[in-house]
């Protein structure tokens, strides 16, 4: 499941993808914003880790205003790799080195037109697997040095 969710800030962001995603076919979980309302974007990426803890091979995109507020929160969470891309060379670094399993981008940072080419880099590549990026995400959350 892509489960993709926003504050106020990236709310009209997340709509646009939204549309866009449909139009895919990719099966998809909106967990809110529902409206240009200020809301805590704590809450939101909380909410989305809450989701993904339940099914490790999930997948999310969060958006706020810039995308920095949301990706140090869902940071936070240690089955969360949330990366915040600018554009499609790091959308596809941070899946194939960091095995990011969340995609932020900046509802007020971004045009909608980057935001999907960014989008679409993301879907379209994958964890390499080395392990050499293998052990640089174990130590993330505190592996011991291999010997
Ligand atoms: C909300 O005004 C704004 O602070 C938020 O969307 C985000 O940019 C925080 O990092």
């Amino acid at each position: 499941m892509l489960y993709i969710g926003s504050d106020h800030g990236g709310f009209e962001l997340k709509e646009f993808l939204i549309f866009k995603i449909k139009n895919t076919g990719r099966p998809y979980q909106d967990i809110g914003c529902y409206s240009s309302d200020a809301v805590d974007y704590p809450d939101i990426s909380r909410k989305l880790a809450d989701l993904m803890v339940e099914d490790s091979n999930s997948q999310g995109i969060l958006l706020c205003g810039t995308g920095v507020g949301i990706s140090i929160a869902a940071n936070r969470f240690e089955h969360l790799r949330a990366a915040l891309c600018f554009n499609e060379a790091m959308a596809r670094k941070a899946r194939e080195h960091n095995n990011a399993n969340i995609l932020v981008l900046g509802g007020r940072i971004l045009g909608p037109e980057a935001a999907w080419s960014i989008t679409i880099s993301w879907f379209n590549t994958n964890f390499s697997g080395d392990d050499r990026h293998v052990r640089r995400i174990l130590k993330i959350n505190g592996a011991p040095e291999k010997e």
